[in-house]
């Protein structure tokens, strides 16, 4: 186990910035998952911890010591790429022993650390095959089995399910958490599906344009995101998002939307005073769909047109026309919700999220 620390990491290609002042701790034994956008930096900075790329500016720790020079063999890391980078003409044997004959372990010892990994991932019975003659599910375990077969005391993974069809995924991902935490190796975890990083993650790093937006663990980051874009990315459907304007009048907060106007709760009233003093001050609303009600109306609630259903079986989305804004919620299928049909929206202001028009800031001061 490894405990890994990025301090003021930078990665400079020509004139643009791939990695931006990343400041990061990962605690020995901890599953990290680096999640963004595409080009967003995330491959950038696994592959200066690993070693394999220079780092411009900043350092990297390992363990306490600084590893910026240190060659990635002398690292004591295993990485797993997206493109597994196994020998296809080889045998699974000798794909996952290949880290242990290059270390020139014994060749009983070899057999044995080779058989028992190959247990642990469930492919004893595919060790004489050929790597072409594996599915890509296969070829994930095959992969997963290289870098753990000699027990580093850091993993990288760089998308390593994204060649998977949906269900493998699901199914190689709960393989992968299961494994981490029975081998309990610190884990460094790329992806930009937002859904693997929250089902995954002790705890979740999302970047954007080489920054680092937010890191948090998954429920504080969907319950308070940091800020605008943090609040799209994390969540599906992503967060609804609409004007507004807050008003503070004889000790209330007004909200007014294109669609309605509310009296704040008192504890989003203080939160946000807190933080500004607030005259007229347009905002960014964000809202859950599972926030926003189209049954159960109270008085003055507005009411929208419902303009397209998806059922989900478990649940339906609604999109719902509210003046110039659209808003999705979430309902029962028992409603048997018709497009067209008129419906009064209730949002429930106590999960309203407010970020600064300008930049996008929550808010909310966190933990209120
Ligand atoms: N060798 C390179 N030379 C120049 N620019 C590079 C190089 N490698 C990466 N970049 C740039 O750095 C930025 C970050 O790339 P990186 O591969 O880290 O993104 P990523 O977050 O892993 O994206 P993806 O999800 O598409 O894999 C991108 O703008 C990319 O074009
Ligand atoms: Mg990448």
């Amino acid at each position: 186990m490894a405990r890994v620390v990025c301090r003021n990491l930078c990665k400079r290609f020509g004139e643009g910035l791939a990695v931006d002042n990343v400041n990061l701790e990962v605690a020995e034994g901890e599953f990290l998952v680096i999640v963004g956008p595409s080009g967003c930096g995330k491959t950038t900075t696994l592959r200066m911890v690993a070693g394999l790329e220079s780092v411009s500016s900043g350092e990297i720790l390992i363990d306490d010591q600084v590893v910026n020079q240190v060659e990635p063999r002398h690292r004591d890391i295993a990485m797993v790429f997206q493109n597994y980078a196994l020998y296809p003409h080889k045998k699974v044997f000798d794909n996952i022993a290949y880290p242990l004959q290059l270390r020139r372990v014994a060749k009983s010892e070899i057999e044995k650390r080779v058989t028992e990994t190959s247990k642990l991932l469930g492919i004893e019975h595919l060790l004489q095959r050929r790597i072409r003659q594996l599915s890509g599910g296969e070829r994930q375990r095959v992969a997963l089995g290289r870098a753990i077969v000699r027990q580093p005391r850091l993993f990288l993974m760089d998308e390593p399910l994204s060649n998977l069809d949906a269900q493998l995924r699901i199914q190689m991902r709960r393989e992968i958490i299961r494994l981490q935490r029975q081998l309990d190796i610190t884990t460094i975890y790329v992806t930009h599906d937002q859904v693997e990083a929250m089902t995954m993650g002790d705890r979740i790093v999302i970047m954007r344009g080489g920054l680092v937006q937010q890191v948090g663990d998954p429920m504080t980051i969907y319950n308070h995101p940091a800020n605008q874009f943090v609040a799209r990315f994390i969540g599906s459907p992503p967060m609804n998002l609409f004007e507004g304007v807050l008003e503070n009048s004889n000790g209330e907060l007004q909200l007014r939307t294109g669609f309605a106007q509310y009296t704040l709760p008192v504890r989003a009233r203080d939160s946000l005073l807190r933080n500004k003093t607030l005259n007229a001050t347009k905002v960014i609303c964000g809202i859950r769909a599972e926030d926003v009600a189209v049954t159960g109306a109270q008085m003055g609630d507005p009411q929208g047109m419902i303009d397209l259903v998806e059922p989900l079986g478990s649940d339906v989305y609604v999109s719902v026309a509210m003046g110039s804004d659209m808003i999705l919620a979430r309902a029962n299928p028992d409603l048997m919700l018709q497009e067209g049909q008129k419906t009064p929206v209730t949002l429930n202001l106590g999960k309203m999220h407010f970020f600064d028009a300008d930049n996008g800031n929550n808010l909310l001061v966190s933990g209120r």
